[in-house]
């Protein structure tokens, strides 16, 4: 019952637990455990063609799926291993509470091939009740940004939060913005840490063309507090 909701991901990560099972007949695995079993395969690709809204003829030749003759095959190549690196650090970055399954390519393809851009809009009603920083005081308490951030520099981050998550600044912050009192700066600190790693790591995961600034916080969460599940 709980193997048939999880995208097939899942059953590779399980396995890269379980080293003892045969290797099947695959010739050109080069970031999937080699272990993996031809039904737990199926089940992996099968999960790609939902979650990108595509056929297998996106990324293969039909029956020479060893061939690297596909340039969407190395594309995607880069984003099983960056699903794979989100898995391993879940902890790290999304806490406790998400589940394996919702760290998944579907996370932010939604059934498109491509991502869709994702556009924040300043709301109306998103006024920004906290005052920032007063001007020449430096932050006090950065964890994860740069210490030398300025600012005018920060002020511009948290305004990005605002647009990305559709929130106001209290959704993090009580009145005093250097405490810690709020569970949501706890979790936005997370994932920072995630945006900022994969920014860092950008070539491997994202490939040249992408720019730097589709890698936000938008990319999963498009204007909601919390990205809405996917379902295929
Ligand atoms: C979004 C791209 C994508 C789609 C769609 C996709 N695959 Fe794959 N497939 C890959 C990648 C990438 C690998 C290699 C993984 C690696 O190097 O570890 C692979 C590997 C394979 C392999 C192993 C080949 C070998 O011997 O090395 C088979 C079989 C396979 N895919 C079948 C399918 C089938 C059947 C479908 C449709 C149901 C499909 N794939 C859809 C990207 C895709
Ligand atoms: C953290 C967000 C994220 C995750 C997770 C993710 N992708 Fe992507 N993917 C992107 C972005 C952003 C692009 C670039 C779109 C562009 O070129 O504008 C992209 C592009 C691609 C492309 C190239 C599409 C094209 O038309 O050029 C393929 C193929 C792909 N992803 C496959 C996958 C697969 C397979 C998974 C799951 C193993 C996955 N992605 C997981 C964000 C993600
Ligand atoms: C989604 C959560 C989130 C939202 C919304 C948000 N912030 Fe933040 N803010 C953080 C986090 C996380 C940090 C700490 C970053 C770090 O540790 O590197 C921070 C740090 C700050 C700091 C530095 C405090 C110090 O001295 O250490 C200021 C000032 C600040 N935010 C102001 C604002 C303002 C003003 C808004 C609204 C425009 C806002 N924030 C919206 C999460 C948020
Ligand atoms: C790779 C996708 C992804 C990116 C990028 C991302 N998030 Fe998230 N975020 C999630 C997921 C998934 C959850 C968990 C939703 C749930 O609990 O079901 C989440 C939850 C959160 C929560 C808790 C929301 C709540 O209501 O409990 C906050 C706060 C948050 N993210 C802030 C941020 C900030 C700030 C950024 C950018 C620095 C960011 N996220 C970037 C995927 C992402």
């Amino acid at each position: 019952m709980r193997q048939l909701r999880l995208a097939g991901l899942l059953t590779a990560m399980s396995l890269l637990a379980v080293p003892g099972i045969a290797g099947p007949e695959h010739k050109n695995l080069q970031v999937l455990p080699r272990t993996i079993t031809n039904p737990e395969l199926k089940k992996m690709m099968e999960g790609f063609t939902e979650q990108l809204g595509v056929k297998c003829t996106f990324c293969h030749v039909l029956e020479q799926y060893e061939k690297d003759d596909r340039p969407h095959k190395t594309d995607a190549r880069r984003m099983i291993a960056l699903v794979l690196h989100m898995k391993a650090k879940k902890a790290v970055y999304f806490g406790p509470r998400v589940k394996d399954a919702v760290v998944s390519c579907g996370l932010c393809h939604r059934g498109q091939a491509e991502p869709e851009p994702f556009v924040p809009t300043l709301l109306p009603n998103l006024t920004f009740l906290v005052p920032p920083t007063p001007a020449g005081s430096r932050p006090k308490n950065l964890q994860v940004l740069a210490k030398t951030t300025t600012p005018l520099e920060l002020q511009k981050v948290m305004d990005g939060f605002n647009g990305q998550l559709g929130v106001k600044c209290e959704f993090c912050h009580g009145m005093e913005l250097d405490k810690d009192d709020r569970p949501h700066k706890t979790d936005a600190r997370r994932m920072l840490k995630l945006t900022i790693d994969m920014k860092a790591s950008k070539a491997s995961y994202f490939g040249p063309r992408v720019k730097d600034t589709v890698i936000t916080c938008g990319m999963c969460h498009r204007g909601k507090a919390e990205p809405e599940p996917f379902v295929p």
